[in-house]
């Protein structure tokens, strides 16, 4: 089975056997059959924050529950529950047209809703986790669902404890987001502001801001459907202040951001593109033109080739600024 219209970078490997699961008792089925006993499992979302360096020897399981449903409403808040298979761009567009607000600023991420909470998924001022009531996941152990709530998640930025002491222990099967009947618009980040100037729009609604994210993230990011991309590829560096202060003796216009009293997180794509990566191609893949932080395949290029490339630019950088980028995308091998 070719995996290349799963996963957003089209990498083009195959994996030994595959299978989709559309309800958690398909998915228990599927978990207790002879094939899932003797290979190694490998749960398959949206596809979208992955590099899959060759071919799996894995029985690749992918993950199709939708449904969104309303679990509680007053007047102030609603609960809407989202199967993890749901697409989240589609997700934030439903909620959006029943007048459901808060996920405004997370238009057009790519993915599905299921692996929202894995990695906190943010943009423009927003996290996931601000939104966040519980999620169902399954046991791989016992096969039980458990209900997870915010604190037991651990969301930091991009992470969780999906990504740390539970990595492959669970699967989630839907999230629960709390969202709000008024509009409480956030528009911290300036280019929202001046998107919605641009777009003559004084008064925002969510919808606007939906639509200012959009456009942002249409005009910057390469759209997966036209080139293989998984979004930002490293995360964005947290540093101590002493060394921000070092880089910026040399590059005093290097943006930095406070995260607590004695750190800043560094932009990544910035010190990408100072680096002199930004638009550098590689015979079919390379480093987007417009997002330095967005590596790309143009069209066939094999995932071990765009790993070699994130290694070549985590040493360029260590050489130049002293600071070692981490990947944000999961390397699957
Ligand atoms: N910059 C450059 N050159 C570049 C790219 C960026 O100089 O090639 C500079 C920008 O001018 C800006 C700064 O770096 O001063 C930050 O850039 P930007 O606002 O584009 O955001 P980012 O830090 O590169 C992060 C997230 C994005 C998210 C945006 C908006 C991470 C790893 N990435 O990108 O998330 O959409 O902020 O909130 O945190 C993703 O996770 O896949 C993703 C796209």
């Amino acid at each position: 089975q070719s995996l290349q219209a799963y996963n957003t970078f089209g990498i083009d490997v195959s994996a030994r056997l595959f299978a989709r699961a559309t309800s958690v008792n398909e998915l228990k089925e599927l978990l207790n059959s002879p094939e899932a006993k003797s290979n190694k499992v490998l749960f398959l979302g949206g596809g979208s924050n992955m590099l899959i360096k060759g071919d799996l020897d894995y029985f690749v399981i992918k993950l199709e529950l939708d449904g969104i449903d309303l679990l509680e409403e007053n007047e102030q808040q609603v609960l809407v529950k989202a199967g993890a298979g749901v697409v989240w761009h589609e997700f934030v567009m439903q909620t959006l047209d029943k007048g459901w607000y808060g996920l405004e600023n997370l238009s057009l991420i790519p993915g599905c809703v299921g692996a929202s909470p894995i990695q906190n998924i943010g943009a423009y001022g927003v996290e996931i986790k601000d939104r966040f009531e519980s999620l169902e996941a399954l046991n791989l152990e016992t096969l039980k669902v458990e209900t997870f709530g915010l604190s037991d998640c651990r969301f930091g930025y991009r992470e969780s404890v999906f990504k740390q002491e539970l990595k492959g222990k669970y699967v989630i099967l839907s999230v629960t987001y709390r969202l709000t009947r008024a509009a409480n618009i956030n528009t911290s980040y300036g280019i929202i502001n001046q998107q919605l100037e641009e777009m003559g729009v004084t008064n925002p609604t969510p919808k606007d801001v939906s639509n200012a994210v959009i456009a942002i993230r249409q005009s910057k990011l390469p759209d997966p459907k036209e080139i293989g991309n998984s979004g930002s590829f490293f995360k964005n560096p947290i540093v101590t202040n002493e060394m921000a202060e070092a880089i910026k003796i040399i590059h005093p216009n290097m943006p930095s951001y406070p995260v607590d009293d004695n750190h800043v997180k560094l932009a990544a794509g910035w010190l990408i593109d100072q680096a002199g990566w930004k638009g550098k191609q590689i015979g079919n893949y390379g480093v987007h033109k417009k997002q330095a932080l967005v590596l790309v395949n143009y069209g066939g290029a094999s995932g071990q080739e765009i790993y070699q490339l994130s290694e070549d630019i985590i040493a360029d950088i260590v050489e130049k600024f002293g600071v070692k980028l981490e990947r944000e995308v999961n390397i699957i091998e």
